[in-house]
């Protein structure tokens, strides 16, 4: 239910109303980079649950996109990410700014160094160093007693789960499934960079992952070899020009790579389709 929201955009301002909070309550938060669907509404209805107030953040960090990435034309809404936030419940926006978060002379990263080697870590290397270190900060601004991430970055969850542990924040993490269109396509901010006929192509990586799965299902392969050629098929069926980057098998809490399927196994795919990367994942087991 729509409530009064407050927009916090100073650290120190932020600091003292989450302090204040904590004393009354508990604190959920959502992280975001704006732009808003479903997807990251879900998050805040999932953190309402679960916490007295909820924080949602919204900052198009700099450090986790690579020179060449999309960072200059990332979507931005700002007035409309508000009346979002607003009607699925949140209570307060922090959006700081960028000067504040990297003021000159800041030099201090975190990092997460081997689970952040394979997937995304291998194609973007620069990428995690970029994460770890925005979210460390929000945690350490705004002390949440609970976090939610979305699933479609999976990856990026269990890194920040990994950097929770390390450095004993005393936070619960918790895992949002993906919000899929109807089609099956996870949503994300990126969808916007599509035509329509393009978009329809976008449900390439859903169809992939849906392929493997029935495969396992129907005639219990489970050799990912086998998998991922089937995959491969798909998207090309579906968008002949698209770009593979990776599509992998593997433990869904070590994240290390498996030649064979089992209960524990989840699929993750890259895919660059008209300029545009997308990722997607899904439980195999
Ligand atoms: O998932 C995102 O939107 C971003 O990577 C996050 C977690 C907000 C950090 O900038």
């Amino acid at each position: 239910m729509a409530g009064n929201i407050k927009i916090i955009r100073s650290i120190k301002k932020m600091q003292a109303v989450s302090q204040q909070m904590s004393r009354k309550g508990t604190i959920g938060l959502v992280p975001t980079m704006g732009f808003l669907h479903e997807g990251h509404l879900s998050l805040i209805r999932q953190a309402k649950k679960q916490s007295d107030k909820v924080i949602f953040t919204i900052f198009v960090n700099p450090t986790q996109f690579a020179p060449n990435e999309d960072l200059s034309k990332y979507p931005r809404d700002e007035k409309g990410d508000i009346a979002k936030i607003k009607a699925a419940g949140g209570d307060i926006v922090f959006i700081p700014k960028r000067e504040n978060i990297y003021p000159d002379g800041f030099e201090t990263y975190v990092n997460c160094e081997k689970i952040t080697q394979t997937l995304e870590g291998k194609s973007r290397p620069t990428h995690f160093r970029g994460v770890t270190p925005i979210v460390a900060k929000l945690f350490n601004i705004i002390r949440p007693d609970i976090a939610v991430f979305g699933q479609k970055d999976y990856q990026q969850v269990m890194v920040l789960k990994k950097m929770v542990v390390d450095l004993d924040y005393p936070i619960k993490m918790i895992i949002g499934s993906t919000v899929r269109e109807k089609d099956g396509l996870a949503m994300s901010s990126r969808n916007k960079y599509f035509d329509a006929s393009q978009r329809k192509e976008a449900i390439c990586l859903f169809q992939a992952l849906k392929t493997a799965k029935q495969l396992i299902k129907s005639d219990s392969i489970t050799e990912t070899v086998k998998l991922r050629a089937s995959m491969k098929k798909t998207i090309k069926k579906i968008c002949p020009t698209a770009k593979i980057d990776y599509i992998a098998f593997s433990d869904f809490e070590s994240l290390k790579t498996t030649n064979k399927v089992n209960k524990n196994t989840i699929c993750s795919l890259a895919v660059k389709l008209h300029g545009v990367r997308l990722i997607d994942n899904m439980k195999m087991g």
